[in-house]
This record gives structure tokens, sequence and C-alpha cells, in this order.
């Protein structure tokens, strides 16, 4: 591990980022670098899950993030709401379990308990001055697009803006909204979530690294991306590339559509359909898939009969979760109209293939031989995706040294 005791200020770390360039090392490596990306990640948009996780009154579900813990409830009253999972007597985690369902919540260290809209309903041996009405759990931001449950930890995150509209209209094409969940993973990465990331956002891995996904993907191929033109003819899904709070103020968001490999019609092993198809109208087998983002740590992937979601969750600088979900029909049956482990097999062998050249790309990282390396051709995702951390980390902790930057500016 490199020595940082005279290492330089993270506002100088990242006005010295080169442009086209992977990121200094300290900034994969500092814990100070860390704490500060999880100011700035907590205070997105970040994908919590899917609304049939919690489908009745008193339905409930965790989502984590870094240091952070929501619970996400569907009330008496038939609202999702996410609230801090901290109890405000002293503390303590209300819910430790994943999931559960039930009429109220208790507090497992003393026991106070909580509405499932969050409010307090009873506290004992608490002095007259007492006041329940201010001692209730912290309502959190809350959206439901197309049936994916986004919150926030921010107190006011981004608003949604174009990044809502792009969403929806991806979701509502494979009709998400009423789409259950197959099956659920969680891959731990032992690398920074930076480095999780800039794989995520590049193809130029896909050849050497993954076999499957590349006889089955165009994107894989140099000059095969995305589709075009811009909006589908079929569909009217358009792409989309809405950057986010460095341009506009607004949420990230990301839409593209991308081809299938010649007479592949979804991400099988053999490119023929695994499960009933989700799509409707000319979305249905018709050779294509679609990416999709929001905000800087949720990503999906929509094939004509499933969906794949990634959490990517920062548990500690250099300790990151991809959680995949995966979604079919509403009414699919396992069994019946899919078989789980073809339906899981592309992205569980991707995600494993991952975290094994990503673990090897943070062990170089963190030699005293890493330098920041330059960009491909096949890499814009990922070199967009950097420059968008460093104005916006850089903007969240003091704004960057424009006068004093050289030209490496950003
Ligand atoms: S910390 Fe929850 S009741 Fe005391
Ligand atoms: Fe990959």
């Amino acid at each position: 591990m490199a020595d940082f005791a005279h290492s330089p200020s993270l506002i100088r770390l990242l006005a010295d980022c080169r442009p086209g360039y992977s990121l200094p090392q300290a900034l994969y490596l500092r814990d100070d670098a860390f704490a500060a990306d999880l100011r700035l990640l907590g205070g997105r948009w970040l994908l919590a899950g899917h609304v049939s996780q919690a489908t009745d009154a008193g339905d409930w579900f965790t989502a984590e993030f870094g240091a952070e813990s929501a619970i996400v409830v569907r009330g008496e009253d038939g609202v999702l709401r996410a609230l801090a999972n901290v109890c405000p007597h002293r503390g303590s985690r209300v819910c430790v379990d994943k999931a559960g369902s039930g009429a109220m919540f208790t507090c497992p260290y003393h026991a106070w308990s909580f509405r499932l809209d969050g409010a307090l309903r009873a506290a004992r041996e608490m002095p007259a001055s007492f006041d329940p009405a201010d001692h209730g759990l912290t309502a959190l931001p809350l959206k439901v697009i197309g049936g994916l449950v986004f919150i926030s930890f921010g107190a006011a995150p981004p608003a949604l803006g174009a990044a809502e509209t792009a969403i929806a209209a991806m979701t509502g094409l494979y009709d998400w909204e009423n789409a259950r969940i197959a099956h659920r993973a969680t891959y731990r990465v032992a690398a920074n979530w930076k480095l999780v990331m800039e794989n995520y956002h590049e193809c130029y891995h896909c050849g050497p690294s993954h076999p499957e996904f590349s006889v089955l993907h165009a994107l894989s191929r140099p000059g095969n991306r995305s589709l075009s033109p811009d909006t589908d003819p079929e569909t009217g899904l358009a792409d989309v590339e809405a950057w986010g709070p460095a341009a506009d103020g607004c949420e990230t968001a990301r839409v593209m559509r991308s081809p299938l490999s010649e007479g592949c019609l979804t991400g099988s092993r053999d490119g023929k359909p695994l499960a009933p198809p989700m799509g409707r109208g000319g979305a249905s087998w018709n050779g294509q898939c679609v990416f999709g983002e929001l905000g800087m740590t949720s990503a999906f992937l929509a094939y004509a009969d499933h969906g794949v979601l990634y959490r990517f969750i920062p548990r500690g600088a250099l300790d990151t979760e991809m959680e995949v979900i995966w979604l079919v029909r509403g009414d699919a049956v396992e069994g019946r109209d899919y078989d789980l482990a073809r339906l899981i097999w592309l992205w569980d062998v991707t995600s494993a293939e991952d975290k094994l050249i990503i673990e090897r790309n943070q062990a170089g990282v963190r030699s005293r031989a890493y330098r920041p390396g330059p960009f491909s051709l096949m890499e814009p995702g990922t070199q967009a995706y950097v420059a968008r951390y460093v104005a916006e980390l850089s903007g969240a902790i003091g704004g960057p040294l424009s006068e004093d930057r050289g030209t490496h500016g950003l």
C-alpha cells in the first residue's frame, strides 16, 4: 500500500486528474476519498429494488448503501415509503433482516415502536417533556419509475427531469412494472467502487474477458456500440444520454438500444428465448436489448424476455457489492415458463468474470508502479463516467481550482 502520509489534498488530486486517463492512485485507495465519494453518491438517486418486493400493506425490505440503510415499506394506505433505518432513540438499526412483513416496526434495542409511516407509536418511560411527534423515523425521498424503486439518502436529491422520462419509456416498453423477481445474487468485489463502475461502462474488456457475452452481444465489437437511428421507428424508444448534475442539475440517465448478434433473440447460451416475452409491440424478439442507467450506481438491461438490474454498493474503500436482480414477466412460473439456471447463466458467468478482472485491476492499482493510463476508442462510456465523477466531486467538496489546474482542466 502506498504511503499517503504526505499526500496532496483531495481538491489537489481532483484538479490534477488528466482528461482521457484513469484516475490518480490515491482516489482509488484513500479513506478520505472514499468518505467524500459516499457523501456524493448517497445524495443521489439509488436503485433500492422492485415494487414486487413490497406489494401488500406492511411488506418491507431494506436497502443499504455505504454506511446507510433504508427501510422501504408499503403503508396501510398503499403508499410505498422509504424510512431511514436508524432509531431516533439512540441510533440502533430498527430492521435487522433484509425483508419482512408486519403491522409496525419495533427497535430491537429498547423496543421503541413505529407505525408503517414512520411515526413513533410507543416509547417506554420517557419524561413528560418528551413529544412522540418529534421522534419518528426519518422519511427519505422515494420515487417509483416503471416498477423500479429509487431512493436517496440526501434530503434534496437532484431533480429527476429527463431521467424519469427516459427510464419510464424503457421500463414501460418491457412492462417492468408488472414483472417479478426470478433471482437475486450478490458478487462481492475486493476493489474500489470506481473500478467497478469503470469496468461496467466499457466493453473494451468484453472480447478478452467475456467470451460468453461476446458471442451474443454486438457491443463487444468495435463500431457496434449502439443502433441508429436514435429513436426506434417501431417502438418509439429513444436513446438518451443525460449526463447529470454537472451539466444541468438533473439526475443522470442513459438509455441505449444495442444489437444482439445475428440470429440471437435474447441473452441465452444459444440465443433462443428463455422466458415469455415481456416487451410489447416491436420490442419483442427484435434482436435488440436496451441498456439503461439512472444516477451513478444503478444500471439495467432489458432483453425481450427478461431484465437484469445492477445495484452497485460501495462497502469500503476496497470493498464493493454488485447485486444482480433478474426480472421475468409477472405471470411467469419457474419450471413451467423458464428454467432458472438457463435464465441467469449469462449474467452470472459475466458477473463472476467481472469480479475477477476488477480485483486484478485493483491489485495493480495498489502497486507503486501504477500510473493513470489512457482510455481507448472503445472506452468512451468510462471516460465520460470518470470525467463526470471528477467534475461532481470537485463541485461537492469545494469546487475545482480552475485558476490552478494548468493544462489538465476537467
Ligand atoms: S436505540 Fe432504538 S429503542 Fe433505543
Ligand atoms: Fe464486464
